[in-house]
């Protein structure tokens, strides 16, 4: 009997971003806010870190919320209906279900079943994951069109009362849809992890330890983020622009050749330290959406992405270096063509 061979999928040959859409919770909360529940300064707030706002969802929204209005713009400007999409993928450390995942339930409001649909953590790079991970499945045959979100309500998870991380982090939503190309709108993911820098960047307290004795209620103090902000910097600033070289030198790309350059919104002296150490064009367009919406997490690169292309900072079908970097620690960059 001959040993039967088991039949591989095929995929597209390329792959590109289709589409853009965004999310951004109404409220706006300023530094001035931030100073009523932290000793601290808008000055130094600004100085600091570059925000001068962020947006807090309201309380009972939640992370399938923010992501569905971002998804439907998405799917519109890509001209692919909910029925076409295969997967999606929703980058978050926010969701308030340890299970079902926040995909499967936006999945099912999006009018996309019985599309695949998971959760991917990977804190500030999820959604550079999200998109190299898309990209792969399209061209390996699993799915033709993926969808990507990067979503996050961290309002829900920082402690106002931490001076460290009160002022830095924000709500909202960003999401792309991933396809079949008939050139290469998606070049090679560089990331990787470090997770002896795990406690970097973390939760304070494992959900576990808030059981009590008798195993059925809650005690302590409600977990938040927990962040050793200097040294969160320094790998920012010396390990991050060499993986977004490796991921312009992997697609075969110049700094020259970029229209635009979107890094994970977490500092603006990060973002100024990386450009200049990648030699990047001083008249090169660079997100600096981190005034606007604060650190946003795993939305940060899809919400500056959409800003630039809709306020024409960025042109439609430039190439754009992307990088996250975060908790974990975990990275992803990659070049793609903006849609
Ligand atoms: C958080 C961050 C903005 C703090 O900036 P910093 O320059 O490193 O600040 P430091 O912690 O060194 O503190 C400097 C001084 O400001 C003070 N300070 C700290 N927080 C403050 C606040 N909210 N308001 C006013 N002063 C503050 C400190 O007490 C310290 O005072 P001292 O010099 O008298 O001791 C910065 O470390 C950062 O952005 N880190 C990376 C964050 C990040 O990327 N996180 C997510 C990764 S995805």
């Amino acid at each position: 009997m001959t040993a039967a061979t088991i039949t591989q999928s095929t995929g597209a040959a390329h792959t590109r971003i289709m589409g853009v859409g965004a999310m951004r919770p109404e409220r706006v909360v300023t530094n001035d806010e931030v100073c009523t529940w932290i000793d601290s300064s808008d000055q130094w707030i600004r100085e600091r870190s570059g925000i001068a706002t962020r947006r807090f969802a309201r309380p009972e929204q939640t992370v399938v919320d923010l992501a569905l209005p971002a998804c439907q713009d998405a799917l519109a400007m890509a001209g692919v209906s909910p029925s076409d999409i295969d997967a999606v993928v929703v980058s978050t450390v926010t969701w308030y279900l340890q299970t079902p995942s926040a995909a499967a339930v936006l999945a099912e409001r999006l009018g996309a079943t019985p599309a695949a649909a998971f959760d991917l953590s990977a804190a500030c790079a999820g959604f550079c994951h999200g998109v190299g991970l898309a990209s792969d499945m399209v061209r390996a045959g699993s799915a033709r069109h993926v969808l990507v979100v990067g979503v996050e309500k961290l309002s829900d998870f920082t402690d106002l009362r931490d001076r460290k991380t009160a002022f830095l982090f924000g709500d909202g939503a960003g999401a792309v849809v991933v396809g079949p190309s008939d050139r290469p709108g998606i070049g090679p993911t560089l990331w990787g992890s470090d997770g002896a820098q795990a406690d970097v960047i973390s939760q304070t307290e494992p959900w576990t330890a808030m059981r009590s004795e008798d195993g059925r209620t809650i005690s302590g103090d409600w977990p938040s983020l927990a962040m050793a902000g200097q040294t969160v910097f320094r790998w920012a600033v010396w390990q991050m622009a060499p993986v977004a070289q490796k991921a312009m030198d992997a697609a075969g790309v110049r700094a020259s050749d970029l229209a635009a350059f979107i890094p994970h919104q977490a500092n603006v002296r990060i973002i100024d330290a990386m450009v200049k150490q990648l030699g990047l064009p001083p008249d090169l367009p660079v997100a600096r959406d981190i005034e606007h919406m604060g650190n946003t997490s795993a939305a940060s690169v899809p919400l500056a992405m959409e800003r630039m292309l809709s306020d024409g900072t960025a042109p439609h079908g430039g190439l754009a270096l992307l990088i996250g970097f975060g908790a974990g620690l975990v990275y992803a960059a990659q070049v793609v063509e903006l849609p």
